[in-house]
């Protein structure tokens, strides 16, 4: 597939067709993340593929406490506290998935990098392995579009008891928990976005 044609297809996707992915695509899809650029050309990430599913199910339920937010009650008083409408339609398609695209996705991917405490990062340079982390984590996701692949980049908003439960090294973090596989329904299109509305040039004005 076209490079641009990848970057137009790849959709963010909460459910998935009953159908395993080949190893040799998930492989080519890592790879492609590990070729992306890095602060000092560390590249200080490490995958892990939660495939036991009873594994998969402890880590997600027990460890990172993901949940369903099914009830539409319930998610229209969580978005009071928000005021985009745009994040509140993003949140209507997401909160209902938040666990269960992870339990059934036929590949559980987490991406881990290696960094100092959040405590001892003092200037937004210091943020570079997450930034790195991200760089790697887009390659993969294009990468996975181009297989035809397609998955939601979750951030855990506290991933210590799941680094616990898999054994993480101290000094790594959790960067995403990818579900992917192939799309329940076709990934419909994004929405064109205005450049000129943000490209400037020599300046802001
Ligand atoms: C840094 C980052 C964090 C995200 N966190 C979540 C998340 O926790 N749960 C979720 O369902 N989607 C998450 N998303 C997916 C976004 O909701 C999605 O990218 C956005 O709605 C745009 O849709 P698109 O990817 O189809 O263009 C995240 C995306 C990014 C880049």
């Amino acid at each position: 597939m076209e490079f641009y044609e990848a970057v137009r297809k790849r959709r963010t996707v909460r459910e998935f067709a009953d159908r395993p992915v080949p190893e040799a695509a998930v492989r080519r899809a890592l790879a492609a993340g590990l070729a992306a650029p890095s602060n000092a050309h560390l590249k200080s990430w490490q995958f892990i593929l939660l495939r036991d599913p009873e594994k998969r199910d402890q880590a997600v339920v027990d460890r990172l406490k993901a949940r369903d937010m099914t009830d539409p009650a319930a998610i229209e008083r969580f978005l009071q506290r928000f005021d985009q409408e745009e994040l509140k339609k993003v949140y209507r398609r997401s909160l209902p998935r938040q666990q269960s695209m992870m339990l059934e996705a036929p590949e559980l991917l987490l991406v881990c990098y290696r960094t100092k405490p959040l405590a001892d990062c003092r200037t937004w340079f210091e943020l570079n392995p997450l930034a790195s982390a991200w760089m790697c984590i887009e390659n993969v996701m294009l990468a996975l579009a181009a297989e035809g692949l397609f998955g939601c980049t979750y951030t855990p908003y506290d991933a210590g008891a799941l680094k616990r439960f898999l054994d993480v090294p101290d000094g790594y973090e959790v960067a995403a928990v990818i579900p992917f596989g192939y799309p329940k329904e076709p990934p419909g299109e994004g929405q064109a976005e205005d450049l000129d509305a943000r490209l400037h040039v020599d300046g802001w004005g």
